[in-house]
C-alpha cells in the first residue's frame, strides 16, 4: 500500500471517449471541445485541476487530439492579430488557456474503456497518488470537490471516489458504490462497486461521478482487469478489486458531492449547464435572463 505524504501535483483527464450520443457534433471534434457559453468544456475541467493545485494535467486523448492540443497551445496569429488591434480583452482570453497548466498528451489509440484510459496514463504518473477528472463532467466552480477528495486521500491514504445521491430509478446510468459511514458527514468507506447495475441490484443509491484520487496500486490492478461491461476494460471494476482487499492499494473513501454538476457528453445536462452558466454570468446574464423570462412566459 502507498501511504505516500508527497502532495499529490498530477491530474489526468480522459478525453478519448467516442462521444456517440453528441453525434453528428463529435464527428470530428471531441465531445470536451464543445463550447460551454464561450469556453470548451475541457477548459472548465483544467482550471479545476489547477485551481486544486494540481497543475501538471495529462490530457488521455482520441483519433480527433488536434483540436485538444491547439486550445492549450499558442496561437500566435490570432495574438499577433489581436495585438495589433490593441484588443487586450480578448488577447488575455486567448492566452489563458495556455497560460493554464503544464499539458501533457497520451494518445489511447482504440478506445477500450475508461480502465485502459487510465492506464495509458501509467509512464507519466509513475508511483504516485494522482487524480483522474472526466473531461465532460463538469463541477460549478463554487461548489469545490477535488480538493476535498486531495485532503482525504492525503489523511487516509488508498483512494478517494466522487458520489453523488441520485434518484434509485437512474442509478443503472452510473457505477454505484456500496458504503458504510465515518465519523465525518461528507465522506463514506466504500465496500463494493458495480457499473450500472439494475435498480433491483443496486447496493444504495451513492452513484459514481467523475472525480478520482487514485493509489497508484490502480494501474498493476487494470493490467489484470478483463473486459467488462459493453466490452471495455471498466474503472469502477478495477476500483472494487481495491475496495474488495484493502491490502492491495489501500482503502477506498467516497466524498459525498451535493453541489452543481453537469454532465455535459449528455445532451439534456449540457443544455442546462450553458443556461445557467449563461445566466450567472455578469456579462451576458442580465440580458439572457431577462430574455428566457419572456421566453418561458410567452412561449412555453
Ligand atoms: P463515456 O462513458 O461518456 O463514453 O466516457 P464516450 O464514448 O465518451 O461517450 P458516449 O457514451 O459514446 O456518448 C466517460 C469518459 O471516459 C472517457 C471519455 O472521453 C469520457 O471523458 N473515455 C471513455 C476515454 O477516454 N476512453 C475510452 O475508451 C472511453
Amino acid at each position: 500500500m502507498t501511504q505516500s505524504r508527497t502532495r499529490i501535483s498530477k491530474a489526468v483527464i480522459p478525453a478519448a471517449g467516442l462521444g456517440t450520443r453528441f453525434l453528428p457534433a463529435t464527428k470530428a471534434t471531441p465531445k470536451e471541445m464543445l463550447p460551454v457559453v464561450d469556453k470548451p468544456a475541457i477548459q472548465y475541467v483544467v482550471e479545476e485541476a489547477v485551481t486544486a493545485g494540481l497543475s501538471d494535467v495529462l490530457m488521455v486523448t482520441g483519433r480527433n487530439k488536434r483540436p485538444l492540443e491547439d486550445h492549450f497551445d499558442r496561437n500566435y496569429e490570432l495574438e499577433e492579430a489581436l495585438t495589433r488591434k490593441g484588443d487586450e480583452t480578448r488577447l488575455a482570453r486567448v492566452q489563458e488557456s495556455s497560460d493554464l497548466a503544464t499539458m501533457h498528451y497520451v494518445r489511447q489509440g482504440d478506445p477500450r474503456g475508461l480502465g485502459h484510459a487510465v492506464l495509458c496514463a501509467a509512464p507519466h504518473v509513475g508511483d504516485q497518488p494522482f487524480a483522474v477528472l472526466l473531461g465532460d463532467d463538469l463541477i460549478d466552480a463554487r461548489d469545490p470537490l477535488l480538493a476535498r477528495m486531495v485532503d482525504i486521500q492525503e489523511r487516509h491514504g488508498g483512494s478517494v471516489i466522487a458520489l453523488m445521491e441520485v434518484d434509485p430509478a437512474q442509478i443503472h446510468l452510473y457505477g454505484c458504490a456500496a458504503v458504510k459511514p465515518t465519523v465525518e458527514d461528507d465522506v463514506v468507506q466504500v465496500t463494493g462497486l458495480i457499473e450500472k447495475p439494475d435498480p433491483a441490484d443496486a447496493p444504495s443509491n451513492y452513484a459514481v461521478i467523475g472525480r478520482y484520487v487514485l493509489d497508484p496500486a490502480v494501474f498493476g490492478v487494470l493490467r489484470e482487469t478483463e473486459p467488462g461491461r459493453g466490452g471495455e476494460i471498466q474503472l469502477t471494476d478495477a476500483l472494487q478489486a481495491l475496495a474488495s482487499s484493502p491490502d492491495l492499494g489501500g482503502p477506498v473513501h467516497g466524498v459525498v458531492f451535493k453541489g452543481r454538476r453537469y454532465d455535459t457528453g449528455d445532451r439534456g445536462d449540457y443544455l442546462r449547464a450553458i443556461v445557467r452558466l449563461a445566466c450567472e454570468r455578469e456579462d451576458l446574464g442580465p440580458e439572457f435572463r431577462e430574455w428566457l423570462r419572456s421566453y418561458v412566459t410567452e412561449e412555453m
